[in-house]
């Protein structure tokens, strides 16, 4: 089969090709509707199917004979521990984990939080609340209380399932003061929380609100799992936007499970039995597409790896795992590879290991810069194909279709638009570009399966945020172009995002804290790039008047704040104080203009600009700090 011929069919026939593709999966009930388009242009699939997530991933298997095949590796150099589970136990373990739940009042459609470091009984909770038929909202373990209080008070959890902690590298992280602090900044409050004890620490448990892991699970039953509709949500798992407060996006049930089964082949080009890794964290998209919902539903081996690529111990980290587990398609974040690379510039932490049933080897979560790949390429001989995505879509947007029809690869791009996906490059208007021209990147309504529909508790903002700009399209937020060859080039975001180590944060987040500092008058922060980490946030800062912090402190508090609301991975280390900043006539700050100034690129002062004698006043106090050459 060749690429065209499948792209080609998802485009003029969308229900007959993914009515095709939900036959892969067992279903209660197969879906009789597979698409309709609402009033709007968005779509919805499989709304009559029913189904169960964690059933398609788990049971099913069982029941084929795959229960002794492993389903999961836990691997963690940071506790030196190494357990399999095979697909009986996880179904039995998810069974009982739900059963706990049950007990506890969960019923379908209920929200649980999940704020757990990358531990298997992370997974276990995710497919546990699949069970029931609730909904999970995973919070990354690296955020802080008031973006877990945020998440508390959006999705309104009946319970909070934790860990006594997390560790980075060689450092205990304790979860209750984190998660303790968050209920007490939350207006809803869980009923129950329960808490998985860890050896490296032992939470103190609130009478009354906190249960202990184990007690409640040696005390549970396994139970079935209980039937959803195809349009039922699995989970809502929060993303920046341009604004402050992030969005949760929702991922039905149906659309998720057809487009992550037929990804796991046609991308990735693995079968059951097979061994997948996505090193991420279940925090993210990726985590939850490619460490959980999408290897075992293709009946795959997942690992579940705890710990960094570089550290721990060292920089060949990623070597060991990939030869030790004969893992067949690997994938991770360009900050990771560039990390391995600054350690280990001429992989020789690679030399001992034999990466011989590695087939390809993916990456998404930021741009792929051509340095990158071409040293990884080189030094591990094997094909690096990188592919776009976000946690809107649930799966690649761009990529090259490894189990259809591999192609050329061209650095720097992402390659092909994936079947289902009708990308497009658009101009403020609407208005197509031409070949090689840069402009929005936008997807023609309908999206394909797993793609969102909505904002969890907001129908409006979906409409608002994603579809109001160019109507009839869904906006990326990205910007780019497609080459002759219909390749394409996805340059970096056009919007206020900000990614950081393959981490996406809203830089009007940021701004509320640093504008939160009793000394700052007004700010922007700035995406600086990185050689490491890709982008990092830098504020750039006017005090009140009479103010007389000086910038060296100011930059240490700033620091401490950003850490204490958003959490470490903001990496926010940069501050810069100026006498002001330049506005357009409307009172508008010149982001774009700023954001090209500190990064050395070229500009162009808009002419809605009164005083140009703004910026060269900024250029002199980045060049005394060092900032500019
Ligand atoms: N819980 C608590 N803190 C966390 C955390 C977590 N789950 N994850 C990160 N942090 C902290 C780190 O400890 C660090 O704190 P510090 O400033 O006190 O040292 C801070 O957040 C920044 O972390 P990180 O971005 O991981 O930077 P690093 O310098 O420690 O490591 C890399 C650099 C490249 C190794 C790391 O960024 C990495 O592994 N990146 C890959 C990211 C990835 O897989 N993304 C997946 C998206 S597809
Ligand atoms: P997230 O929702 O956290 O997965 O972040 C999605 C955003 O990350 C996208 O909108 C892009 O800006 C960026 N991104 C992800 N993958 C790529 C890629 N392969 N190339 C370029 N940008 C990417």
């Amino acid at each position: 089969m060749s690429y065209q011929t499948e792209y080609d069919r998802s485009m003029k026939d969308p229900a007959g090709f993914w009515g095709d593709q939900a036959k892969a999966l067992e279903w209660f009930k197969a879906p009789q509707t597979i698409l309709t388009t609402d009033a709007d242009g968005i779509g919805h699939w499989f709304g009559d199917g029913e189904m169960n997530t964690s059933y398609m991933a788990l049971d099913h298997h069982v029941k084929n004979g795959r229960g002794d095949q492993t389903a999961i590796i836990y691997d963690s150099p940071v506790t030196d521990t190494k357990r399999k589970y095979t697909y009986s136990e996880l179904t039995d373990e998810v069974a009982r984990t739900a059963g706990m739940l049950a007990d506890l009042g969960v019923v379908k459609g209920d929200r649980v939080i999940i704020y757990m470091p990358m531990i298997p009984e992370a997974v276990i909770s995710m497919l546990a609340v699949a069970r029931l038929g609730a909904i999970h909202s995973v919070v990354f373990g690296g955020f802080a209380p008031p973006e877990l209080a945020q998440r508390i008070d959006d999705s309104t959890p009946k319970v909070i399932l934790t860990a006594s902690c997390g560790i980075e590298i060689k450092r205990v992280i304790e979860y209750m003061p984190l998660l303790n602090k968050a209920i007490d900044l939350s207006k809803h409050k869980p009923q129950s929380c329960v808490v998985f004890q860890r050896p490296q620490c032992n939470a103190p448990l609130a009478a009354g609100r906190d249960h202990d892991w184990a007690t409640l699970l040696a005390k549970s039953k396994a139970v079935g799992c209980t039937p959803v509709k195809g349009s039922d949500p699995l989970y809502i798992l929060y993303t920046s936007g341009t604004t402050g407060k992030p969005k949760g996006v929702v991922r039905e049930n149906g659309g998720h499970a057809v487009a992550l089964k037929y990804s796991m082949k046609a991308i990735y080009n693995v079968d059951a039995g097979d061994v997948f890794w996505a090193a991420s964290d279940v925090g993210w998209v990726v985590g939850h597409s490619y460490i959980v919902y999408g290897p075992l539903l293709q009946g795959c081996t997942t690992i579940v790896y705890e710990g960094k690529p570089i550290m721990t111990p060292d920089a060949g980290a990623l070597w060991r795992i990939i030869s030790e587990y004969k893992v067949k398609s690997f994938f991770t974040a360009p900050t990771a590879f560039r990390a391995v690379k600054k350690e280990d510039p001429d992989a020789l932490l690679m030399k001992p290991y034999d990466l011989s049933k590695l087939q390809v080897i993916f990456s998404a979560g930021e741009r792929l810069d051509p340095p990158t790949q071409e040293w990884l390429t080189e030094k591990s001989g094997k094909t690096v194909v990188d592919h776009w995505w976000q946690t809107e879509t649930g799966w690649g947007i761009t990529a090259n279709l490894w189990g259809v029809e591999p192609k050329p690869v061209k650095l720097g791009s992402s390659t092909l638009p994936t079947p289902g996906f009708d990308v497009r490059i658009l101009d403020e208007n609407g208005k197509q570009m031409a070949a090689n021209e840069q402009g929005y990147i936008a997807i023609k309504l309908p999206l394909p399966p797993s793609c969102m529909n909505r904002v969890w508790g907001d129908d409006d903002k979906f409409r608002e945020g994603y579809l109001q700009f160019l109507p009839g399209y869904y906006t990326t937020g990205d910007g780019g172009y497609i080459d002759d060859e219909g390749y394409v080039f996805v340059m970096g975001r056009v919007d206020d995002v900000i990614n950081v180590a393959g981490h996406r944060l809203s830089t009007g987040e940021i701004e509320e804290v640093v504008a939160g500092h009793p000394a700052v008058a007004e700010c922007a922060v700035i995406a600086r790039d990185d050689d490491l980490k890709g982008q990092v946030p830098m504020g750039l800062v006017v005090l009140k008047s009479g103010a007389t912090i000086d910038e060296e402190a100011l930059e240490k508090e700033l620091i401490a704040r950003i850490r204490e609301h958003i959490g470490g991975i903001a990496c926010y280390k940069n501050t810069v104080i100026l006498k002001r900043l330049p506005k357009t006539r409307s009172g508008k700050t010149l982001r774009k203009t700023l954001n090209c100034i500190v990064n050395g690129r070229e500009y162009t002062v808009p002419s809605t600009i009164d005083d140009t004698s703004v910026i060269n006043e900024i250029i002199t106090t980045l060049r005394e700090r060092g900032f500019l050459a």
